[in-house]
């Protein structure tokens, strides 16, 4: 085991004791609200990091793409898998239907008919039956059916093609009070209809908060969870104790008395802002304001800081959107005490189709 001061930076670490706490955690309180726990994978792209979120308790994963599909079934994570993604065009239905064969209980969402008839046409050919749930907008604005009676003439039509089973609704993420209101009114005609709906399921990290407002829920997806970072400290739901990766960054020049550079720009930290006033938290510095990035560089503010680091001294940086961090590099380092302990490959890394 090497110390951790010998990893070159910029290294994207993950603090494993955090990072188990996390899992704990999460999985302790969706048990504790019978939810079922159904991790997005999309966080961390690791296997071995959806196998200790299977063996802590969850029901099944969920994936955003094919090809984290295809990682997560090679490697035998869970058998129960949701597909959270519209799928399209033959070779993505051919490869959906390969996974089909393997994975002993894939679900789809869709939310719209073209993608029903697509793969109710590719079930059919392929002899096989998929599980499905309509993907509702309930005030996120992406994708999602609009209304509640979309969502049940969407399903009432494509539980007629050859191939599909209908299991439920999904949405992301839970709003309160949007969420609740669009899945009693969806349910209510379900009910009216004597169709049953055996899955309703919930997501986001900021969202496990609240859980006991949505009582309709049978499940729960939460991903950035098992790192957390700045945007879930700033929604007030992890502190900073509790975000598990941290971008090792050196101090390569010192410019000026407040500024400081670092050796991680945006091909590390990624250009994610969101609602954030700068692109990560120094953990060692909470002052500073990491206030620029170019590709290989993050020009840092420490002006608001007491003492300032010397050029040379190494930085931990808690990303502002742990997720995307994940899919610029090679390889994340499970470090403890002191020590790297694993060298995690990024296995569905750059699988985005
Ligand atoms: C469909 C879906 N479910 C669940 C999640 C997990 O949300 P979070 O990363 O906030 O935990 C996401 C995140 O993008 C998502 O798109």
């Amino acid at each position: 085991m090497t110390a951790i001061t010998e990893l070159e930076t910029p290294a994207v670490t993950v603090h494993l004791d955090v990072m188990a706490d996390n899992i704990r955690r999460v999985q302790a309180h969706l048990t504790r609200h019978g939810l079922g726990n159904r991790p997005h994978i999309k966080t961390h792209k690791i296997p071995a990091i959806g196998q200790m979120q299977m063996a802590a308790g969850a029901v099944g994963i969920t994936c955003q793409k094919l090809g984290e599909v295809e990682v997560f079934a090679d490697a035998k994570v869970a058998d129960d898998v949701l597909l959270t993604y519209n799928i399209l065009g033959a070779a993505k239905t051919e490869r959906l239907m390969a996974l089909a064969r393997r994975v002993p209980r894939l679900t789809v969402v869709f939310d719209n008919e073209v993608v029903a008839r697509e793969l109710s046409a590719a079930a059919a050919r392929h002899h096989l039956d998929l599980e499905f749930l309509v993907e509702c907008d309930t005030g996120f604005r992406r994708t999602g059916v609009q209304t509640p009676d979309e969502a049940f003439a969407l399903a009432r039509l494509a539980r007629k093609l050859p191939g599909l089973h209908f299991k439920g609704l999904m949405t992301f993420p839970n709003r309160d009070p949007d969420t609740r209101e669009f899945f009693e009114r969806a349910l209510a005609l379900f009910k009216q209809d004597g169709i049953p709906v055996p899955v309703v399921s919930g997501g986001g990290t900021p969202a496990l908060a609240t859980v006991d407002r949505f009582p309709m829920l049978t499940e729960h997806r939460a991903g950035t969870c098992v790192y957390n970072d700045a945007m879930v400290v700033s929604s007030g739901t992890a502190t900073w104790d509790q975000c598990a990766m941290r971008v090792r960054a050196t101090v390569v020049s010192r410019p000026t008395a407040d500024r400081g550079v670092l050796d991680a720009g945006s091909k590390v930290l990624t250009s994610d802002l969101y609602h954030m006033k700068g692109y990560g938290h120094v953990m060692e510095y909470p002052e500073a304001h990491v206030a620029h990035l170019s590709e290989e560089h993050a020009v840092v503010d420490f002006s608001a800081c007491a003492a300032r680091p010397k050029v040379g001294e190494v930085v931990n940086v808690v990303p502002n959107h742990c997720c995307v961090v994940t899919n610029m590099v090679d390889e994340v380092y499970g470090v403890r005490n002191g020590r790297v302990e694993v060298a995690w490959p990024v296995a569905a890394r750059g699988r985005v189709q």
